[in-house]
């Protein structure tokens, strides 16, 4: 039985949401904060009833949120399970998920939404936010009963996996999103631009002889969103934003007062399309595992989306966890299933920017949790991502300093596609918690 009191005590204290970045507490009880003491406060002594965890040289900061995960369930469950996907995600520091719905069926109506809900309440370890598709089946045809599922819970609508490909419809979808108050998430991506593209074209693709998929695709795609966000309002938000063009567009709309965020991935921070090629140390050339959309870009790119967080043009980091099984990966590149299963390794790839051994501008700690934790959470409108005095015990504890080496087949997830296999990462995710209750431990 764990103990209804815990105190985290002695940690770095990093919050975003109250610009705090001190030495203290955390105390817990059943499900809430109850109390957050630094050292220039007045910590309570610590009472026999409650469990003791100590965080000294370890950050304690709130759960991740991650905006974009793919959990595949109903219908895929052979690449991953709401069991499993939220067992990678306690296992990376994220305490909340909002699932995509380009499952089999697609998540496209309000008895989809529950169904969700049902089946995390039994399975997951984490809290599951379904997302509820913009169009039926994802067809880009129909708009889907928008107002019904997020009745039912849904907190966002997207196609992903597809853009929106007609501007009327998602107009539409914009101004449905003004009534349910929830955003609507594009994949920008013009399928006519990306013309069969299995990565960005550019001087690897040629090299590679590769097809490639222009930044344009994206750009264009971007462009127009946001011209229709502008005329309409509602509520836009941009998944896996991966050109440096994107970052100025999203930079002049935000600066014009369009109502927009914008998240990138952890993978688009830190690789670039020379990852195809296997140019880095260590790394499989032609690596199936590469395959992305939208696709690993420049270097020039990867700096660019990397400013973006910095300065707030990008509100979230989202992993886009993609997992797939190794028939889906083992084959051509150009046959291969994009996506990467990223839950489990986003935290230690972004420890890369903090301290940048290649000139890349550093993004410092605080920034970084704050895109996986408040910024994210603001995107989605949710109350979460705080360590405020009475919110829900969602948090986590980091080993910023501590090195380990990405072996796939320990994932949690069942996707075992990550072109990280075998890198050396540094920082560790020791301890999650979700509503007062550990669901992941690495001891030290
Ligand atoms: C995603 C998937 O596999 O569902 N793949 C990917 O490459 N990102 C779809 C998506 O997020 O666009
Ligand atoms: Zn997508």
């Amino acid at each position: 039985m764990q103990a209804a009191r815990i105190r985290i005590a002695n940690g770095r204290i990093l919050d975003p949401s109250q610009e705090l970045d001190e030495r203290g507490d955390v105390v817990i009880e059943n499900d809430r904060i109850v109390g957050v003491h630094w050292a220039s406060g007045h910590a309570p002594a610590s009472s026999p009833a409650e469990r003791v965890v100590d965080a000294e040289s370890l950050v304690v900061a709130p759960g991740f949120v991650d905006l974009h995960c793919h959990l595949r369930e109903p219908g895929l469950e052979y690449k991953e399970t709401i069991a499993t996907g939220t067992r990678a995600a306690a296992a990376g520091g994220f305490t909340t998920v909002c699932c995509m719905p380009n499952t089999e069926p697609t998540l496209d109506t309000a008895s989809d939404i529950e169904w969700i809900h049902a089946v995390a309440h039994r399975d997951a370890v984490v809290r599951v936010y379904p997302i509820g598709a913009i169009t039926k089946g994802r067809l880009g045809i129909e708009l889907a009963e928008l107002a019904d599922m997020g009745r039912a819970g849904a907190v966002a609508f997207s196609d992903d996996g597809n853009p929106v490909r007609s501007g009327k419809l998602l107009r539409n979808a914009l101004s449905y999103a003004r009534i349910t108050g929830r955003p609507v998430v594009d994949h920008c991506e013009d399928h006519d631009l990306v013309d069969g593209g299995v990565m960005h074209e550019g001087s690897v693709s040629s090299r590679l002889g590769l097809r490639g998929a222009p930044a344009e695709s994206e750009e264009a795609a971007i462009a127009r969103d946001l011209a229709l966000a502008q005329a309409v309002g509602g509520r836009l938000h941009l998944a896996h934003v991966s050109t440096a063009h994107s970052i100025e567009l999203v930079r002049d709309a935000k600066a014009r007062g369009t109502r927009v965020t914008a998240e990138v991935t952890p993978h688009h921070l830190v690789l670039t399309h020379a990852w195809v090629a296997g140019f880095e140390e260590g790394v499989t050339r032609y690596d199936t595992n590469c395959r992305v959309n939208p696709p690993l870009r420049t270097e020039e790119d990867r700096v660019a989306l990397i400013r973006g967080v910095a300065d707030g043009t990008i509100d979230a980091i989202a992993t886009d966890h993609a997992p797939h099984d190794v028939v889906d990966k083992n084959c051509e590149f150009d046959r291969a299933a994009p996506g990467i299963s990223g839950l489990e390794t986003a935290f230690g790839l972004l420890m890369r920017l903090v301290a940048p051994t290649n000139g890349d501008p550093a993004l410092p700690l605080a920034t970084i949790v704050r895109a996986l934790t408040m910024g994210a959470s603001r995107a989605f409108n949710l109350d979460l991502g705080t360590l405020r005095v009475g919110a829900l015990a969602d948090l986590v504890l980091l080993d910023p300093d501590a090195h380990w080496t990405v072996d796939v087949q320990r994932f949690h997830s069942k996707g075992k596609n990550s072109p990280l296999d075998g890198q050396d990462l540094r920082g560790i995710v020791r301890l999650t918690m979700v509503g007062g209750k550990i669901v992941h431990e690495v001891p030290r």
